[in-house]
């Protein structure tokens, strides 16, 4: 009977903490995908300037890499909207890459930036989930 109890306590807090959604772990290993992707994008757009066409390339690769970690950290969620973010913003970065032009990297970059705000709107607030 007491065994029964407790398991039965074990199983309410288990839920209990499930229902509570984000853990502390998933925001630190959010928050590193997101600084390695928003700092790969910014130097990409950085590169763009100097008419660098390898250096914008390996650093668009770069951050399509973080935001496809992302996309799995937001597919586990079920979380369909940020999957959507955070794929459309790998696919515009893999186009950055593999552009053999400046301005067809421009173009290809200038379509990472409304996926950036478009998540942002739902699920950021300042260096913490939102909404979750
Ligand atoms: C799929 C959703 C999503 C997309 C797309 C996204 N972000 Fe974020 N971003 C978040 C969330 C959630 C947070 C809050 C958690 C955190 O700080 O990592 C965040 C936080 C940030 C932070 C603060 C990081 C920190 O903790 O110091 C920066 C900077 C940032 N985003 C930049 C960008 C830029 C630039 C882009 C586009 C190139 C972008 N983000 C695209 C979801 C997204």
């Amino acid at each position: 009977m007491l065994y029964t109890m407790r398991k039965a306590t074990l199983l309410i807090s288990i839920l209990a903490f499930g229902a509570f959604g984000m853990l502390a772990d998933d925001l630190s290993d959010y928050q590193a995908m997101m600084k390695a992707a928003a700092g790969a994008n910014g130097a990409a757009n950085g590169a763009v300037a100097g008419g660098d066409v390898a250096a914008v390339a390996a650093k668009a690769k770069d951050a399509a890499a973080a935001f496809d970690q992302m996309t799995a950290f937001w597919k586990a969620k079920g979380k369909d909207d940020a999957v959507k973010f955070s794929m459309s913003a790998s696919e515009a970065l893999k186009a950055a890459a593999s552009a053999t032009s400046i301005d067809d990297q421009k173009a290809a970059l200038a379509k990472v930036r409304p996926t950036c705000g478009g998540c942002h709107m739902v699920y950021r607030d300042g260096s913490k989930f939102k909404g979750m």
